[in-house]
């Protein structure tokens, strides 16, 4: 049995974090076995490489480097934690993946297309998500609340013609490839939100069993 690889994208403030623990109790209320990961990080090594992606410092970093640590962190996650589990058959839900180095080392940073798909094959071979959920809502909206939480961190002090071309690469790729993504109106009450989450989780379950 192989496992189900979704994953949950959007820029700051979307609600990723606090509906992919809706997401995963919904599944293992069905009984799935969920595994729950977030990048960058998910392994106590790529969690050091969020770290450094995530302070303000007084170095700008090259957005090189930012793209080559996104994928040194993916390299680490995938083998230690999200090849296994999909091995041992589990639902697989990752809070960002690689659309969102297309998104914001891509759109924010300009870096090009061809550069990010070659790191993506050199590092997942053929493996790509099943299925992604974009969390979509207006910039200024995902930023208000982010920024309720408190102190900014490195991307979230980027200005709003980064955080544009953030949404557009999103919504741009969930356009060329509808099979794969599903968009979620992210600027909805939570409430209307996870029951849009609801609506989905019959394919869920059903791309599970195969
Ligand atoms: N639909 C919603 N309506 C209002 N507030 C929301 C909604 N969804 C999430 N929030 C709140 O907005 C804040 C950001 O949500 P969350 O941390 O889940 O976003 P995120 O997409 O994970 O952001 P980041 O990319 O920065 O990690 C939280 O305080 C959360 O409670
Ligand atoms: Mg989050």
């Amino acid at each position: 049995m192989t496992g189900l690889f979704i994953t949950l994208e959007g820029p700051e403030g979307a609600g990723k974090s606090t509906n992919r623990e809706y997401l995963a109790a919904q599944l293992r209320a069905d009984g799935i076995d969920v595994l729950l990961t977030r990048e960058p990080g998910g392994t106590p090594l790529a969690e050091r490489i969020r770290e450094l992606l995530l302070a303000p410092s007084d170095e700008a970093m090259h957005a090189d480097t930012e793209l080559l640590l996104v994928f040194a962190a993916r390299a680490q996650h995938l083998a230690e934690v999200i090849r296994p589990a999909l091995a041992r058959g589990a639902v697989v839900l990752c809070d960002r993946f690689t659309d969102a180095t297309y998104a914001y080392q891509g759109g924010g940073r300009g870096l090009s297309h061809e550069r990010i798909a070659a790191l993506e094959s050199f590092v997942q071979g053929d493996l790509r998500p099943d299925l992604t959920l974009v969390f979509d809502l207006p910039v200024e909206v995902g930023l208000a609340r982010a920024s309720a939480r408190g102190r900014l961190d490195r991307f979230e002090q980027e200005g709003r013609t980064f955080f544009d071309a953030v949404r557009s690469t999103y919504l741009n790729r969930a356009k060329a490839e509808p099979g794969r993504y599903r968009l979620v109106d992210a600027a909805q009450s939570l409430p209307d939100v996870q029951r849009s989450l609801d609506a989905l989780l019959p394919e869920l379950l059903s791309l599970h069993r195969g």
